[in-house]
């Protein structure tokens, strides 16, 4: 529809990788519990596949997805959507094989890292040992002489979370992440699935534009009007920014976690290239 003239500064959008057991469903967890504000529908926070977070230094949006798999998926349907990977590592176990993997995801997708250095409260965590590690696969820490920020945390305790959250942050500074607030809606879908008295409930990431309550969608081989939007707390919004994770109601279907949605004049248009996606 329009590109939109205005650009403004808009939040990192952070997935979380790393081995198995290493804390990253953990480290979301606390994440979501202590910064994300409980909204109307009842006190808690909803478990969407994305939410985001106000810090005193700005806003940082996170993928809540199972690690590599879903990165890789999205990224083979073309959908570039993280911003900044944690690479999560725990401080009594170092450097795994799926470290390595997440390492060389995050490497050809040309995306930049920061460490979280995870369970920081356990007797036996040895940080300088992570340093080495990762050093030896060239991701050398800023106090190192590298360019790469190691933050050590708890993911229990929650020792050093908002200095990671900060690292976050002034990673994305160097990155200069912009979009268009004025734009038309475009973005990715995280998630989606058929709910009982709700129909179909996709979780997307707007990636530029706003997204409004009544647009007219296209979603992968779907489509629909965008009934309603509630954010990660449960919440009704009526509108979404660039970076905003959002769960919306009214496609006639479930589109794939990777297409990409965007939103368009009217729901002739709407279907037909609906139609034309489905027939590829
Ligand atoms: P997968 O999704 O299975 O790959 O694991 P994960 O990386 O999501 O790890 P998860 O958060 O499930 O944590 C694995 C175990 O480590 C759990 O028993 C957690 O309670 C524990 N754990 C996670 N973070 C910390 C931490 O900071 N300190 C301590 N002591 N334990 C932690
Ligand atoms: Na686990
Ligand atoms: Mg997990």
């Amino acid at each position: 529809l329009h590109e939109g003239k205005e650009k403004i500064k808009r939040a990192p959008v952070v997935s979380v990788m790393g081995h198995v057991d290493h804390g990253k469903t953990s480290l979301l967890d606390y994440i979501r519990r202590t910064k994300v504000a409980a909204g109307e529908s009842g006190g808690i926070t909803q478990h969407i596949g994305a939410y985001h977070v106000e810090t005193d230094h700005g806003m940082v949006s996170f993928l809540d997805t199972p690690g590599h798999a879903a990165f890789t998926a999205m990224r083979a349907r073309g959908a570039q959507c993280t911003d900044i990977v944690i690479l999560v590592v725990a401080a009594d176990d170092g450097v795994m094989p799926q470290t390595k993997e997440a390492v060389q995801h995050a490497r050809s997708a040309g995306v930049p890292l920061v460490v979280a250095i995870n369970k920081m409260d356990k007797e036996e965590a040895d940080p300088d040992r992570i340093k080495n590690e990762l050093s030896a696969l060239d991701v050398i820490p800023e106090d190192w002489g590298g360019d790469v920020q190691f933050v050590p945390v708890s993911a229990h305790t929650g020792l050093g979370i908002d200095d990671l959250l900060e690292a976050v942050l002034l990673q994305a500074e160097i990155l200069e992440l912009e979009a268009s607030p004025d734009a038309s809606a475009r973005g990715v879908v995280v998630e989606s699935s058929l709910e009982r008295g709700r129909g179909s409930v996709a979780t997307v990431l707007v990636q530029n534009g706003t997204l409004r309550q009544g647009d007219m969608v296209v979603a992968g081989s779907f489509y629909g009007k965008v009934r309603a939007m509630t954010d990660e707390a449960g919440k009704q919004v009526k509108e979404a920014g660039p970076s905003i994770p959002v769960e919306i109601l009214g496609l006639n279907g479930t589109p794939d976690a990777g297409d990409e949605f965007f939103a368009v004049a009217d729901e002739k248009k709407a279907k037909e290239l609906a139609e034309f996606r489905q027939t590829r």
